[in-house]
């Protein structure tokens, strides 16, 4: 099917609590150079989609990585809306302090470390710092991510990667909907998008239902539906099963 907005977004928009995902790869799932280059590898239109989620959800995450590698503003420009509260999840503070999203007056930004870690210091007032205890390896659970978010009026999320935040997120099993756009793009190298743990047999693989987009310029939207997999993501193959969107 030709893309349409209205049906790709019309559960996040009609949802009362939902966490989205979202990543831009190559035919062969990769989201960036070795050199950390994204920008851009899908077209315009699928960026249009991206921003037209941003105005769609009332928070989105990303993860330290990407703000210190990109550097991005994480605002709607390309869409009619309002530019959702803007999170950055950096356990260890190790985010520039310069970084745009944090100066440019678009909107509140939330920080997030990990308990007993440095926070960041010298920040606008309009950036608000919450800390939450990590985890044994040192990552914060997605969950208590999503409820302090839920607690801050933001029931609607869009993880917008990168790829390690939002493959801990699906392998925490918090992610309802997964969008990727696939580009008409051989890497051969790079930064994958998904790294989730090893599974050995096929019938323990993610395999959603999904309904695919296409955009005019050639990328391809897969839309699919997370929720009836759960149960395969975090460990408990039997309880997996497939969903109708
Ligand atoms: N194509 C796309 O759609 C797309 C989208 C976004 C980014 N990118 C690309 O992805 C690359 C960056 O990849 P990345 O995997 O490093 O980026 P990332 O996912 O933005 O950042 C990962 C880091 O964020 C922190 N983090 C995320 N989730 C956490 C959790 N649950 N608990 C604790 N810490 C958490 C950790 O910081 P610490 O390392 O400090 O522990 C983690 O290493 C860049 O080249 C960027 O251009 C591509």
């Amino acid at each position: 099917m030709k893309y349409d907005p209205e049906t790709a977004l019309a559960r996040i928009r009609a949802a009362d609590r939902i966490v989205v995902g979202q990543l831009g790869q190559t035919l062969d799932g990769r989201v960036a150079t070795v050199t950390g280059e994204s920008l851009y590898i899908n077209g315009r239109e699928a960026l249009a989609h991206l921003h037209h989620m941003r105005a769609s959800v009332d928070a989105l995450i990303v993860g330290a990585g990407t703000v210190a590698l990109d550097n991005p503003r994480m605002t709607v420009r390309l869409a009619d809306g309002k530019t959702p509260l803007r999170v950055v999840l950096d356990p260890n503070g190790r985010v520039p302090v310069k970084s745009q999203c944090f100066h440019d007056d678009a909107g509140p930004v939330l920080v997030i470390h990990a308990e007993g870690m440095t926070p960041l210091s010298d920040l606008p007032p309009s950036v608000e710092i919450l800390t939450l205890a990590p985890r044994e390896d040192g990552t914060i659970c997605p969950h208590h991510v999503i409820d302090a978010l839920v607690q801050r009026g933001c029931p609607r999320v869009l993880i917008e990667g990168g790829p390690r935040t939002l493959s801990l997120a699906v392998e925490g099993g918090i992610v309802d909907e997964l969008h990727i756009m696939v580009a008409p793009m051989l890497m051969g190298s790079g930064k994958r998008g998904f790294t989730l743990p090893p599974i050995e047999k096929l019938s323990d693989a993610i395999s959603p239902a999904s309904k695919t987009q296409i955009f005019d310029d050639g990328d391809v939207l897969f839309i699919c539906d997370l929720r009836g997999q759960r149960g395969a993501v975090i460990g408990f193959p039997d309880s997996a099963g497939r969903q109708a969107l």
